[in-house]
């Protein structure tokens, strides 16, 4: 069977890539494709815990090394568990963030060393990188903005969240590092365009590249 395909999505709070991932699974479907929709932190039993732990209800002052240690540990498993078996039984997997993050967000964000960051992130993955990754670009306030209207209409907000514009712009920032590093993965999308103008522009980067 051929190996499967490893797809993830970054960008920062408010991006909307959930919402976009799951039409985008829809779309598959109807084409006869299966994808295994999946998310980090999570994706796994273990994940989960992992998840509720770094943002369940009692926020416990987590530091920034915890944080990394923690989705770090979430990413091993999912590698492992899930990832890895997925690719080898040919499916083709949507990723909601994945190693990127780390680097955007525990290394530009909180500021934590890169190089230490990268060596987690080799010893999480043994070296497994997505095939593509999308970037839903939105300026930091922008998905701030959109992330706290939804906060009004009852969805939670976690402590990263809740971090000032100038962390969210740091993430934002080192995103466009990251991607400047390896342009050949990564596909930029406009997530200021319509909700519907965006979900075209991945499926149109899909049936180019994929199906
Ligand atoms: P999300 O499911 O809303 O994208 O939330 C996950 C949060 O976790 C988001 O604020 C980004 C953050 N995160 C990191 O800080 N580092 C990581 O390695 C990952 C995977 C996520």
């Amino acid at each position: 069977m051929a190996e499967g395909r490893f797809i993830t999505f970054e960008g920062p709070e408010g991006a909307g890539k959930s919402s976009q991932i799951r039409l985008l699974a829809d779309w598959l479907r109807s084409r006869g494709v299966e994808p295994l929709l999946t998310r980090e932190p999570g994706g796994t039993p273990m994940g989960d815990r992992i998840r509720e732990a770094l943002f369940g209800a009692h926020d416990h002052g987590v530091t920034p090394l915890t944080e990394a240690l923690l989705m770090s540990a979430s990413r091993a498993q999912h590698v492992q568990e899930l990832i890895r078996p997925a690719l080898a039984a040919g499916r083709l997997i949507l990723c909601d963030r994945f190693a990127d993050a780390t680097l955007a967000y525990q290394g530009f964000g909180h500021g934590m060393d890169l190089a230490l960051l990268r060596e987690l992130v080799r010893i999480a993955t043994g070296g497994l990188r997505p095939h593509l990754t999308f970037y839903l670009d939105v300026p930091a306030e922008v998905g701030l903005q959109r992330k706290y209207a939804a906060h009004t209409q009852g969805d939670e907000l976690n402590h990263l969240d809740r971090m000032d514009v100038a962390f969210h712009a740091r993430v934002v920032e080192g995103y466009k590092q990251v991607m400047a590093e390896d342009p050949t993965r990564w596909r930029r999308i406009d997530a200021q365009l319509s909700f519907d103008q965006v979900q075209d522009s991945i499926r149109a980067v899909l049936e180019r590249e994929l199906l």
